[in-house]
Order: structure tokens, then sequence, then C-alpha cells
């Protein structure tokens, strides 16, 4: 399948400046070639432009609703586009709000074709906050919500969202940072959340193993969304939102194996990334590496197949 490239630079959706750079400083750390050193049909297709969105009001404290909502709409049909043509999209973000408009675009095409969608979502938050319970007002701790079709987004797309992603199909992994009132809602919602006190007691793997199996025997399509803040600060510091206690190096490449070998993924967001806050690039060059992973590069050809190999 060709793997296609989309820059996303929005930062509307989050607390500081510089995500507008992410998609630049993945170029510059290789993701095209890398990607295409490990024998992908890889084609950059430069950066999506979010639509006009005027005179948008909403509801409570929320920052830039009208420029999100402008992505919003921008990416869904992007993810749609992409999706419809065959690709295997990879959204180069930019701030999390990006994959409110990539997981319905996803989402809305899975409908579409008759499958199921699964999301597997890789961050420090939840960000399943609504303009109800934001504190911050920042959207990017909103996207998860809204596709999974919480009420009050409608001004996201100027009505309610069709093809809501089913909770029960999101898995989250490197949980450690959820507000008061998202925490009851994600609960409420039943969304399978796997925060780092489970990672520590029983693994990664034994984590998503179950996750991917469900989708494979549902002939799914899966979704992944990396936020950068999942890894432990220490190893990758450009990000706005860092919180303590991350993803090893190690544990986020094996979940990246496991997604490779699962050949389950069907588009993918790198969010979050600030080069601003980077340390001479290698927070970019450790998310070209994870990306490199999920798309086949390995150390050793397996001399067993493992039990994700089909
Ligand atoms: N829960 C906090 C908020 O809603 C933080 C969200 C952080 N999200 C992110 N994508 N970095 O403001
Ligand atoms: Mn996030
Ligand atoms: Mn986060
Ligand atoms: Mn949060």
């Amino acid at each position: 399948r060709q793997v296609t490239l989309y820059g996303a630079g929005m930062e509307c959706g989050a607390s500081q400046r510089g995500p507008v750079m992410g998609p630049a400083a993945l170029r510059t750390a290789g993701i095209v070639e890398t990607l295409s050193g490990l024998g992908h049909m890889v084609e950059d297709r430069g950066d999506l432009r979010p639509e006009p969105v005027a005179g948008l009001t909403v509801p409570g404290r929320a920052r830039n609703a009208g420029a999100v909502a402008g992505w919003v709409r921008a990416l869904k049909a992007g993810a749609e586009t992409a999706l419809a043509a065959g690709e295997l999209p990879i959204f180069l973000g930019g701030d999390h709000a990006l994959s409110a408009g990539t997981v319905a675009g996803a989402s809305a095409h899975a409908a579409a074709a008759g499958r199921s969608l699964f999301v597997l979502w890789l961050d420090a938050h939840t960000d399943f906050n609504t303009f109800a319970t934001t504190e911050s007002g920042n959207l990017h701790g909103t996207p998860a919500a809204f596709f999974c079709g919480l009420p009050g987004f409608e001004p996201f797309l100027g009505g309610p969202l069709e093809t809501p992603v089913a909770p029960e199909r999101v898995t989250m992994l490197g949980i450690r940072s959820v507000d008061r009132a998202e925490h009851d809602l994600v609960l409420a919602h039943g969304l399978r959340v796997h925060d780092m006190r489970e990672i520590d007691e029983r693994g990664v793997a034994a984590l998503l193993a179950p996750f991917l199996d469900e989708a494979a025997a549902a002939g799914a399509m899966l979704h992944v969304s990396l936020d950068v803040d999942f890894l432990e600060p220490e190893i990758a510091p450009a990000v706005g939102t860092t919180v303590p206690g991350g993803a090893t190096f190690r544990e986020a490449h094996l979940i990246m194996e496991m997604l490779h070998e699962s050949g389950l993924v069907t588009s993918m967001d790198i969010a979050e990334l600030n080069p601003f806050l980077d340390e001479a690039g290698r927070t970019a060059r450790l998310m070209v590496d994870l990306a490199a992973s999920l798309f086949g590069r390995r150390v050793m050809d397996r001399q067993t197949r493992s039990r994700w190999s089909r």
C-alpha cells in the first residue's frame, strides 16, 4: 500500500506555540527517506490547510474554536480521501486536536466500507474533555471525546458527527494525567484505558495483544494516534505537555513492532511534536525511528514466527 504523508502543523489547539514546526522537523529527521528505505512506496503530499470557518461560537472556555474547526474539517476530508484511494496516510502534527479530524475521517471511511474502526491512543492524556469539562480551554485535550461522538461538538463540523467511534474499540496506553471531570466521562463511556501503573504491572505486550486479536477477528481498520508525551520526557523532551513517568524507548518500540507484525494499521498520527522545545532534533529523530519500527524495521529477522506474523 502507498504510504502518504500529510503535514498538519496546527497549534491553535495547544497550550504553547511551536507544533506548527512539527511536520518540518519530522521531514528534516528523514521520515520520507526512512520509510522509503524500508521498501515502502512513500509520497509526501505536503501540508494540508485549514478550511476557512467564520463566525463560530462555542459555549464555555474553548480557545481558538473556529481555527480548530477549520483544521478538523480539512483533516477529516483529507483522511477520507486518502483512505478511499487505498493509501495508508500518516498525519504529521501539529497539536493533538488534529486527531478529531483524522479519526473522524477514518471512521467515516470505515463505515462506508462496511468495516469497524479500532483506535490505539498512545498518550499521557486521555484527551477526553468536552467544551463543558475542559479546564484549560485547550482543544488538544478534547479530540477523543469528539470522535466518540460526545455531545457539544456540533460546531466543529456544523452538525453532529455521523459515524462516531465506538468507545469500547478505543484502547489508550500510557495514561498518567486525567482531569477530574474527564476521568468520570472516560469511565462512563467505557474506553479501555491502561494507565502507567497497569503497564508497570502487566507490560505493554500483554495489554496490546488482546486488542490486536480483537481488531483482527473483526476485520477492522486500525488508526494509531501517537502523542509525543506518551514517552518519558527524558527521551522525548520536545512537547509542551510533558508528564514524568512515561513509556520507555523499549516499550514504545515493542508496541510499534507488534503493530507492524499485526498488519492491521490503516492510518496514523504523529502529534504534539514541538521542535521549539527539542534538543538538537533528538525527539524528532525518535519519532521517525518509532515510525520505522511500525513500518517494519527490525534488528533480527525472527527465527520463529511470532504470534503476530501473518
Ligand atoms: N487534560 C489537559 C487539558 O485538557 C491536558 C491535555 C493535553 N493534551 C494534549 N494533547 N497534549 O488541558
Ligand atoms: Mn494527546
Ligand atoms: Mn498528551
Ligand atoms: Mn487531560
